[in-house]
């Protein structure tokens, strides 16, 4: 039997060696994902594709490949036509588990900097404009006591809610299955509906995968329902807001502020209007950029793609219907 042939878009932060005793191994060297003729070339060469979000794996590619495993190494796969995967009977590998201590640290970073006005309060301070104490100088609300509204209750929901434990937050959720007994009361979560938890939350957190049911979930109408102190944070997938009704929802003063992580189209353009506003925080999509997530998504991302190779199960396969 040959050997199997693998393409990796970009050098990662694990060991290849178990890999490289099975399957050639070709990795994209530069920091800039592959273009789409060069993925489109590789698939049609190669049987194991181990992809980052930043690769459109699309239903041409898929359909014209010769691929016999496809492994992401993230836990999200919006990027990936998973529904012509499994048509051609490809496995799709993804890296669950691992990153939600991280995303969730995130998440509760990007909260407290835009409560407690952290990056306005840096750039106010290198610009010279620390002259001396003031009471009313960058206030923010309370998070102690506040109410979280956490959309989207799975495995990073959850680790939020857990988090927001020593905070003493009133916790409202909302999610496509409303969870057991015993989750919502270990976590003292109240389950409502997205109306309530907009009208209600003080912070408002986002941890729903970006799908076709789930975008642009929160647009203008959703907006109007938030209170004027409304702190929105995003660390799932930029598609989930509608980004022109944020710009004009924070450039409005319809809600307070807003730390995103993720953006509609990324990376985002330059020109944004949305770089203009001091009430917004915009990280570069690094929810799970701890050295030791990163580490383990590696890793699950290769055992994926040398189960995938030698035909075995995938570890963390996200269409199991390619198995029956
Ligand atoms: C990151 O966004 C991921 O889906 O892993």
């Amino acid at each position: 039997m040959s050997v199997p042939q693998v393409f990796i878009t970009r050098r990662l932060p694990a060991s290849l060696e178990q890999l490289q005793a099975i399957a050639h191994v070709e990795i994209w060297p530069e920091r800039q994902p592959p273009p789409y003729d060069v993925l489109l070339a590789k698939a049609q060469a190669v049987d194991g594709l181990l992809c980052l979000l930043t690769d459109k794996i699309d239903r041409q590619l898929i359909t014209t490949s010769s691929l016999k495993v496809i492994s992401q190494m993230a836990v999200g796969y919006d990027n990936i036509d998973i529904a012509a995967a499994t048509a051609q009977k490809i496995p799709v590998g993804n890296t669950p588990g691992v990153l939600t201590n991280a995303t969730a640290d995130l998440t509760w970073a990007l909260l407290m900097s835009a409560a407690r006005r952290v990056v306005e309060a840096d750039k106010f301070t290198r610009a010279g404009l620390w002259k001396t104490w003031e009471p009313d100088l960058l206030l923010g609300p309370d998070v102690a006591g506040a109410t979280l509204g956490i959309i989207g209750f799975g495995r990073i929901g959850q680790a939020v809610a857990r988090r927001a434990q020593g905070f003493e937050m009133k916790i409202l959720y909302t999610s496509r299955q409303r969870c057991q007994p015993e989750v919502e009361e270990s976590l003292k979560a109240e389950f409502v509906s997205l109306e309530t938890l907009l009208q209600e939350s003080d912070f408002i957190t986002i941890h729903t995968p970006g799908a076709e049911d789930t975008y642009h979930l929160l647009s203008d109408r959703q907006f109007a329902l938030m209170k004027p102190s409304a702190i929105l944070i995003n660390t799932a997938r930029g598609t989930i807001i509608d980004q022109n009704a944020l710009y004009r929802a924070l450039s409005q003063k319809q809600i307070a502020a807003a730390a995103v992580d993720v953006t509609e189209i990324e990376p985002l353009s330059m020109d944004s209007p949305l770089l203009s506003l001091d009430n917004l925080i915009i990280t570069p999509h690094i929810g799970s950029a701890s050295r030791q997530t990163r580490a383990k998504m590696a890793a699950i991302a290769i055992a994926n793609l040398i189960a995938g190779l030698t035909g075995d199960r995938l570890p963390h396969c996200v269409n199991p219907e390619v198995y029956s």
